[in-house]
């Protein structure tokens, strides 16, 4: 019988992207792939180390995956993702138990690192760079849903905001050759994917080697040019994540105006409202710079979704930057916003500076930024009542048997009474009904979309 590999996933897009690929890998190196830790033969654990809370999380799972298992010669245990890139192999020192640590660019070597672990040798180790051959391929059998589908433009990040250990797990940006990301999204297409986000720490630093594949497409940025080729494919619904405010350029809105199947939805992390914050967090642009991207966006003749990610209790931050940071929340009016306390991360430039805002304090700021955003939050979703929006039915509701849910466009949770027959389809749904962070409506027949 082939050996079984379970791999888990914490944190963003991009590791389930990670996981999709070690999958595809691993299956065509005549590994199975199995639901749960239980059956497994070899156990990965995919983590993220954006916040202590996450890196925590990874050792108290090994703890739990070894409690099961306990005869430990069973059950091979490998640490990828960004805590193995990041704390190599001292994580054998943290967790003895564990076999392999295999680092974020070292996806396409996972079969001969198990085959390595499973032949007797301790403490495998490979942080090494991607090799020059290593494929994007994901196999739909891997992939996350049968729906829509995560595509890696650029992996790594050279911001170094101040705060941020992704430029240290990921490394520095690399960009996929646009004619592979195209070839990519019509296959999906013709596997009848409905939707595709183009995924990266930062989407609108896009800058492949070669012009391949984005001939004939204008664009102020090769990224606007690639969501152009994109969009020329007739791929239904295309989405991007995440936006950098400095390199967010306007015409990203013109390309969305332009093509109706570049999705209603904007993700815009500004992390503070503060210049003086900001300067401190090394983001590279102020509040004033980010206000004329979220100006642009805000006049769009479409109606677009915006979404943010802020973070409170930053080393040094007042009182005052806090309100800017309220104020700035309030002015932007977000659709959603992710806020986060702020975690001193050990490696980055920020983890030299005094972390002097009280738990307490910032549980207090997190607390009062999350109520205005509820307050503006619940008034946007309401204002949704009676308009029709367009949903990719995905599953079936996790709380009642009779209904579906979605995404519209503009990303947001759609709940509504249909058939399971419907999941895959896009429809349209009359909004009847919204709560905080989703909305309810009924299935129309026109398809008439406002
Ligand atoms: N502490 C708290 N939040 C952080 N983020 C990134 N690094 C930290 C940190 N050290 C948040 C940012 C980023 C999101 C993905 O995680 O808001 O946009
Ligand atoms: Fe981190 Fe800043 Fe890069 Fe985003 S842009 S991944 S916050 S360093």
């Amino acid at each position: 019988m082939k050996p079984r590999v379970y791999i888990e996933t914490f944190g963003c897009q991009m590791n389930v992207a990670d996981t999709e690929r070690a999958a595809t890998g691993l299956r065509a190196s005549g590994y199975d792939l199995c639901d749960s830790a239980d059956e497994a033969d070899v156990v990965l654990l995919n983590t993220c180390s954006v916040r202590e809370k996450a890196e925590q999380k990874v050792y108290t799972r090994i703890g739990e995956v070894r409690a099961t298992r306990p005869r430990k010669h069973e059950v091979l245990v490998g640490v990828m993702g960004c805590v193995a890139q990041l704390e190599g192999a001292s994580v054998f020192n943290h967790a003895p138990l564990v076999d392999m640590v295999i680092g974020t660019r070292a996806t396409d070597r996972i079969s001969s690192l198990i085959e390595r672990a499973a032949s007797g040798e301790r403490k495998v180790l490979d942080l090494g760079e991607r090799g020059e051959t290593d494929s994007w391929d994901v196999s739909p059998a891997e992939r996350h849903s049968p729906h829509v589908a995560f595509i890696p433009i650029i992996e790594g990040c050279n911001k170094f905001c101040s705060f941020c250990i992704v430029p240290y797990s990921r490394g520095r940006e690399r960009s996929r050759p646009a004619s592979e990301i195209v070839a990519e999204v019509k296959n999906l297409q013709a596997l009848g994917y409905k939707e595709i986000q183009l995924i990266g720490q930062n989407v609108n630093s896009y800058r492949p080697r070669v012009e391949d594949g984005l001939e004939g497409f204008k664009g102020a940025t090769p990224f606007c040019r690639l969501l152009r080729a994109v969009a020329a494919t007739g791929m239904p619904r295309i989405k991007f994540t995440t936006s950098f405010p400095r390199d967010f350029h306007p015409d990203i809105v013109t390309a969305i105006e332009e093509n109706p199947n570049l999705c209603d939805w904007i993700h815009l992390p500004v992390q503070s409202g503060s210049d003086r914050v900001l300067k401190l967090m090394r983001r590279g642009h102020t509040r004033n710079d980010y206000w004329q991207r979220i100006e642009r966006i805000k006049s769009s003749r479409r109606r677009l979704a915006l979404t943010s990610d802020i973070i409170v209790g930053f080393p040094g931050e007042t009182d005052e930057d806090f309100r800017q940071t309220l104020e700035l929340v309030e002015q932007c009016e977000y659709d959603s916003l992710y806020i986060f306390k702020y975690s001193k991360r050990a490696g980055t430039p920020a983890a030299n500076f005094t972390d002097d805002v009280s738990e307490k304090e910032k549980k207090a700021r997190f607390l009062a930024l999350e109520e205005v955003q509820r307050k503006n939050q619940e008034q946007i979703y309401r204002s949704y009542v009676g308009r029709t929006l367009q949903v990719l039915a995905e599953r079936q509701s996790t709380r009642s048997e009779s209904d579906l849910a979605g995404h519209s466009t503009c990303n947001k949770v759609v709940n509504f009474a249909g058939d399971r027959s419907l999941e895959g389809e896009l429809v349209d749904v009359r909004v009847t009904a919204a709560k905080t962070n989703s909305l309810y409506g009924t299935l129309v027949n026109s398809s008439a979309v406002e």
